[in-house]
């Protein structure tokens, strides 16, 4: 036998069947309060042009800079997308969208791609639910926006998470807060790493992204945004809290929460899960208020967020929720009791497959013995077991693996039968 010896890329991993359950749970559930909310389902291209990267993320990014899987053909440069919300708002104004009816709300789960260095809930190909509310400035849909992906943290079950808010301010205040960030670097900026220096004149935001422990230090009692901001930007974060009050959730100002991606306008936002550790961030998200209009698109505001799947399935491992997704299987594995039964096996699964029940058979030969143990593993609701004496009769046995009970059923009753057993329940009244 010749040895395997290719693996999937570092930092890539594969979803394989045991863990798709897991994975179509957090997709089901993102898709169902997406839904109650009204954000459609959009599944834009994993490769865009690099230059709509540059242009939304920013140049002077780790993203931009260092992240992007990019490649070259003839003259055109494409990037396998690092996160999803440029791709969004290009399909949004592709699709003539902005036009025709500009508040629209999406949302997608898919692959992104950062060639970032591997660790704990950092991965180079992973997956995101993303979330654009695209077209209104309105604070409720910044709070009712957060509010999607703390609703989507308590639907899987995951407590003890921070919901850190932040405002960027825009323009004006924006302005006057690099100045005074600045002014607070420049003394000590020779202390600072290379790219940090490099930022410093290119991007000064970015230099309090810096996750080098000795840059950092130095960024104690940075200046604050919060004191900068216009009455107009300093009103709409407040309001964005009260609704967020009026909802219940508790928030944490952060005012050193800086985004790594340059679109953000005013509202910035954070959830962490305090047990991943020093990168505890499972989403990110806020305001990009020029996004679409730097896009070529109208002047329209825009909010969203991405929660990351890498780090919401850490958080769910180490509360112990994740055993308790049910796996999926088959309803019903048939069993043959002895040889010759081959013929008769197959065509009874196929019945039942024709009827709507799925079902699994054993195509080893098995003896009985095993093949019961094997029904009784794999989490299937019931084993029908054909027999030789039984095939006379013109019967089968149905043994209900759940209950432990059995029961011997007319060979042409068998399908109907279990097929109305797993049917759900009649909807009750209204009212
Ligand atoms: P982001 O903060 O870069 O924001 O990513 C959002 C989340 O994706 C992070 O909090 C993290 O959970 C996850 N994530 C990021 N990189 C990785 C990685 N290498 N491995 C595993 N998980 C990762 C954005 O991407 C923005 N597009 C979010 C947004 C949408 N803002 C407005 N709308």
């Amino acid at each position: 036998m010749t040895q395997n010896t290719f693996r999937a890329p570092r930092g890539m991993r594969d979803i394989l069947p045991e863990d798709v359950a897991v994975w179509k749970h957090l997709e089901a559930t993102a898709g169902r309060l997406a839904g109650l909310r009204g954000f459609q389902e959009i599944r834009p291209t994993l490769l865009e042009e690099t230059a709509l990267f540059t242009r939304s993320v920013g140049e002077v990014t780790d993203i931009v800079e260092k992240e992007m899987f990019t490649l070259e053909r003839g003259d055109s440069s494409y990037t396998l997308r690092p996160e999803g919300t440029a791709g969004i708002v290009r399909a949004y104004l592709q699709a003539g969208y902005a036009k025709r009816a500009p508040v629209q709300r999406f949302f997608h789960v898919g692959p992104m791609f950062r060639y970032e260095r591997p660790q704990k809930g950092r991965e180079r190909m992973f997956t995101q639910f993303d979330v654009e509310a695209i077209g209104s400035l309105d604070p409720r849909v910044d709070a009712e926006v957060i509010r999607l992906a703390t609703a989507f943290f308590e639907a899987l079950g995951l407590e003890g998470l921070e919901v850190r808010l932040n405002s960027m301010g825009d323009g004006a205040d924006r302005d006057r807060y690099r100045e005074a960030v600045r002014a607070f670097l420049a003394p000590r900026i020779a202390e600072h790493c290379e790219l940090c220096q490099s930022r410093f004149q290119r991007n000064v935001l970015r230099v309090l992204d810096c996750k080098n422990p000795s840059c950092r230090a130095l960024h104690d009692g940075a200046p604050s945004i919060l004191e900068h901001l216009t009455a107009e930007n300093a009103a709409h974060f407040d309001a964005v809290r009260g609704h967020l009050a009026d909802l219940g959730l508790k928030t944490i100002p952060d005012a050193g929460l800086v985004r790594g991606l340059d679109y953000y306008t005013r509202t910035v936002f954070e959830v962490h899960a305090p047990a991943l550790g020093a990168r505890s961030a499972i989403c990110g998200g806020g305001r990009y208020d020029h996004l679409v209009r730097d896009l070529g698109g109208p002047d329209l505001p825009a909010v969203g967020f991405a929660i990351g799947f890498s780090g919401t399935l850490i958080a769910l491992e180490e509360l112990g929720l994740l055993s308790a997704i049910p796996q999926e299987s088959a309803s019903c594995y048939v069993a043959a009791a002895g040889e010759g039964l081959e013929r008769e096996v197959f065509r009874l699964a196929e019945e039942l497959r024709s009827a709507g029940v799925s079902a699994v058979y054993d195509v080893e030969a098995k003896a009985l013995k095993a093949q019961m143990k094997l029904a009784g593993k794999g989490g299937h609701r019931f084993a029908l077991v054909v027999g030789p004496e039984e095939l006379e009769r013109g019967s089968v046995q149905l043994k209900d693996l759940d209950a432990q009970a059995q029961q011997e059923i007319a060979r042409d009753e068998v399908v109907r039968d279990v097929a109305a057993r797993l049917a759900p329940g009649p909807p009750g009244p209204v009212g």
